[in-house]
């Protein structure tokens, strides 16, 4: 246990797998107060257990929120939750999906809805509701947007993904002005390809990220846990006076373009 978190409530959109559910068992593991863990399905593709328990086995109350982010109801009740366990000090705003098949410049307008609806309208709901809960309580907070080294480049195969990822950048510097004067910091985390299920849902993405790796410059994909200290920094005190800023965790990705 680091005690970077003690004593903080965090909540974690896409929580039951890949990162989401590394940064809510890694918050437990950096001394949370309790963790709310929120998404469509409690039950993980494929870990055997469920992110609450791994969060409880760690002595942290954890809550788990049936959600889709989309939905800015379903976003108050994770604030709800949250309320139980003492009032939100770190929303990790992390849902987000990549299309199965992405078709490029031809991708029919459903799929663009879909992907789009998720990772900015879902972000957006959710970081409102942690502002407005935070406002509520007095107290700040830190408001974290998962965004990636595609929101700073794009390919022909990755234009939705790379609009949503860019548009979070704008997004968390609109919301860090509008929260700020509250104390409420808001920042960005973008992590290159990190070897996650993600990495693997299409063997042309697996291709394309294999493509980049020689360009990483300390030789190796990113794990889980990276991602998740970097959102430990952004929740914790030692971030007090940072607001408004992208971190990538892109082993020199982006710097090596
Ligand atoms: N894995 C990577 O290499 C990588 C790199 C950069 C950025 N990211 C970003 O990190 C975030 C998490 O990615 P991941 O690799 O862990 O993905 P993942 O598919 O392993 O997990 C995503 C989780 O989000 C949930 N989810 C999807 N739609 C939802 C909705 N509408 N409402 C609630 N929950 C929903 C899923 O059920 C799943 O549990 C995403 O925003 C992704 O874009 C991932």
């Amino acid at each position: 246990m680091s005690g970077l978190l003690s004593n903080k409530v965090i909540v974690v959109t896409g929580a039951s797998n890949g990162l989401g559910r590394s940064i809510a068992i890694g918050a437990a593991r950096h001394g949370a107060r309790g963790v709310v863990v929120a998404d469509l399905d409690e039950v993980p593709r494929e870990e055997a257990t469920t992110s609450t328990s791994e969060v409880e086995k760690l002595g942290v109350p954890a809550r788990f929120v049936r959600a889709n982010v989309t939905s800015p109801e379903d976003n108050d009740a994770m604030m709800a939750a949250a309320d139980e366990l003492g009032g939100i000090n770190l929303m990790v705003a992390n849902a987000g999906i990549v299309l199965p098949k992405d078709e490029g410049a031809d991708m029919p307008a459903a799929a663009w809805r879909t992907l789009l609806s998720i990772n900015l309208d879902g972000v957006f709901f959710g970081a409102q509701a942690a502002g407005q809960s935070m406002r509520a309580h007095g107290k700040g907070g830190s408001i974290v947007l998962m965004t990636s080294v595609m929101g700073f480049m794009s390919n022909s195969m990755s234009i939705a993904y790379s609009t949503s990822k860019s548009g979070l950048i704008g997004m968390m510097r609109g919301l860090a002005s509008a929260l700020g004067p509250d104390g409420i910091r808001v920042n960005a985390v973008a992590p290159g390809p990190v070897e996650s299920p993600m990495l693997h849902t299409d063997p042309d993405f697996f291709a394309a990220n294999e493509k980049l790796r020689e360009r990483f410059l300390l030789g190796r994909y990113a794990q889980p846990d990276d991602i998740t200290n970097a959102v430990a920094f952004y929740g914790s005190d030692l971030s007090s006076y940072v607001t408004a800023t992208t971190l990538p965790v892109d082993g020199g990705l982006i710097a090596s373009l």
